[in-house]
């Protein structure tokens, strides 16, 4: 009788990574932690051994290159498949990608997906030792992008839990508010200012001291920080967009407007801008811009995730790892 071996090796600290609902703030400070780290002590080979693959099926600059020096700042091996350069244009479903990975002991598989949940159904069926991480799905989530802002917002000295934090743009289409909203109402905010055109904003109000604005000007007072979002054109259809200066004059972040918010209140944008549209190029550039901090942190906050779902808990490099 053969006797199965007991493995005694705790499990990562996270399975996978798909939205914010799946962490606690427990998880959060962890990650933040470890990003910390990270940002600190530089590139380490704690993934030496790990094989990665980015699979990308829509447009990235930042995270796609950021989840690609944060691997090879660990010592893992990466491959990059371009959706448009993979078996999915023959016909292969995604599961089946996913398997052919997973014989080739590929360990993680970091998606971006036009489809909204695409990374959960591909966790739900995903083989052991497998970790899927959400890199964008469609308006869904993006939840490592809301871990950067989170910790982006903690090294400027701005506190989430207590604090108003103001989001304005197409948040409709945006995976990246949707993730950020749920991440600040787990960390406490005070109060989730959103501001857009009436077509831009959520269909549904998401849980949390959120607080709706239809004027720009309105929503500017007291906030301790502002999120600016890109309009996405590509992820909407039958909306009357505005031209650039209308949008510009009613909802873009100009050096008048930020001078009605308090001197400590700084600024956010996830990328890619659109100058002179949702953001003047005088507020992305300066002293209140955190947004080459956001670009920054990207590399180290996705060192921190990729540890989490790639490492036994006891083998992060922290004190406090459980
Ligand atoms: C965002 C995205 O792709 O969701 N960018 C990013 O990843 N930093 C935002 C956008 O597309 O506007």
């Amino acid at each position: 009788m053969t006797t199965a071996a007991i493995s005694t090796t705790p499990p990562p600290r996270l399975p996978h990574l798909l939205d914010i609902a799946s962490l606690d703030e427990h998880d959060v400070h962890t990650l933040i932690s470890l990003c910390h780290h990270f940002e600190r002590h530089g590139p380490t080979p704690l993934l030496t051994g790990k094989t990665v693959a980015i699979l990308f099926f829509e447009a990235s600059t930042r995270t796609r290159v950021s989840f690609e020096l944060a691997l090879r700042r660990l010592g893992a091996e990466v491959v990059i498949i371009q959706g448009a350069g993979s078996s999915a244009t023959k016909g292969e479903t995604l599961q089946d990608t996913m398997l052919t990975l997973a014989a080739m002991d590929v360990d993680a598989i970091i998606l971006r997906h036009p489809e909204s949940g695409t990374a959960a159904e591909l966790a739900r069926t995903a083989p052991d030792g497998m970790a899927i991480i959400n890199a964008g799905d469609g308006a869904h989530e993006h939840p490592s992008q809301a871990l950067i802002d989170a910790y982006t917002l903690h090294s400027a000295g701005i506190g989430i839990p207590g604090s108003i934090l103001t989001i304005v743009g197409d948040l409709r289409h945006s995976r990246v508010a949707r993730s950020n909203i749920a991440l600040w109402h787990l960390l406490g905010a005070a109060e989730i200012r959103i501001a857009g055109p009436a077509a831009f904003l959520p269909e549904q109000l998401p849980p949390g001291p959120v607080k709706v604005f239809t004027r720009f000007d309105d929503a500017l007072p007291d906030s301790d920080a502002i999120m600016m979002l890109r309009i996405q054109r590509e992820r909407m259809s039958g909306i009357n967009l505005p031209d650039r200066s209308t949008y510009h004059n009613e909802w873009g972040l100009s050096p008048q407007r930020l001078q009605l918010t308090p001197a400590h209140c700084r600024v956010l944008h996830p990328g890619p801008l659109n100058r002179g549209v949702e953001i003047d190029s005088s507020v992305a550039d300066g002293d209140r811009s955190l947004i080459i901090h956001q670009v920054r942190s990207g590399v180290y906050m996705r060192m921190a995730i990729l540890v989490s779902v790639l490492l036994a808990s006891t083998d992060l490099p922290l004190a406090d790892s459980r």
